[in-house]
């Protein structure tokens, strides 16, 4: 499907787009004419995309990532903080503290340290457009999932309170809540676990990465001029709030 967004000119970064839906989102910016910077624990070499090794949970790590992308001599206009895991989740009696921790690390303290660096070019430039990847998990709670679920609710407080602090300059701040995404980590699942999980959307399927890479596309476009601080659903009609 044709990008209607033209992102010429325009600079991004994408966090966690190694794979997944974070390369989902990089390709389609690529596509629509961005310059994209990769951060990820992986580096490649593929799709026109630029990719730098980084650790989002790691501030020198973020420093170095920022210095090597040539923040310094351009704007960065664009930023995704996509990168997030769930991986190693218990339940809160078999969770170990430094596990939840780290689950916290990777998905809420990396969205601070990583929008906290970035977001001075942005301010210097007087235009950005910053989208957060939250999950249904954060407004739902999902068993089992506390660290995450945690992180996630408070990547999407953190978005609102962004949005509104920076409302008054041309700098946009939203977050994505998808449900069941189409990856890897899906194709991991029983058919059982699958049906359940199915049997809760009203669409009865999964989301599939370009479906929100699209959505993305518009909040980081610069048509999005009035949404700010928003939460923005990504469950085929799941989500009740
Ligand atoms: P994925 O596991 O396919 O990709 C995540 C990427 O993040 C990987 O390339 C990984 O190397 C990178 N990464 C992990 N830790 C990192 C770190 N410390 N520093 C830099 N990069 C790191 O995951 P997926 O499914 O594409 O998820 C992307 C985002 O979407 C995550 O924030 C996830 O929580 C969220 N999400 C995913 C859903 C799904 O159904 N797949 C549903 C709801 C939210």
């Amino acid at each position: 499907m044709p990008t209607i967004f033209d992102f010429s000119g325009r600079a991004a970064i994408v966090t966690g787009g190694a794979n997944g839906i974070g390369r989902g989102i990089a390709k389609r910016l690529k596509a629509a004419g961005a310059k994209v910077h990769v951060w990820d624990l992986e580096s490649f070499s593929a799709d026109g995309l630029f990719s730098y090794r980084c650790d989002v949970t790691d501030p020198a790590s973020i420093s170095e990532a920022l210095a090597a992308t040539g923040a310094n001599e351009g704007a960065i206009d664009i930023l995704v903080n996509n990168a997030g895991s769930g991986a190693g989740s218990k339940s809160i009696l078999d969770s170990d503290p430094q596990q939840w921790r780290k689950l916290i690390d990777i998905n809420l303290m990396s969205v601070f340290e990583v929008t906290r660096q970035v977001l001075p070019l942005m301010v210097r430039n007087g235009y950005g457009r910053i989208v957060n990847m939250a999950s249904l998990a954060g407004m739902e709670g999902t068993p089992n999932l506390s660290a995450y679920s945690a992180a996630k609710a408070g990547v999407i407080a953190l978005t609102k309170s962004l949005g509104k602090e920076l409302a008054l300059t041309n700098i946009r701040v939203n977050c994505v809540a998808p449900g069941p995404i189409e990856t890897d980590l899906l194709n991991q699942l029983s058919k059982e676990d699958l049906a359940v999980m199915l049997a809760k959307s009203p669409m009865r399927r999964p989301g599939t990465v370009d479906e929100l890479a699209r959505i993305v596309l518009f909040l980081t476009a610069e048509d999005n001029t009035l949404n700010t601080g928003a939460v923005f659903d990504a469950s085929g009609g799941r989500a009740v709030y």
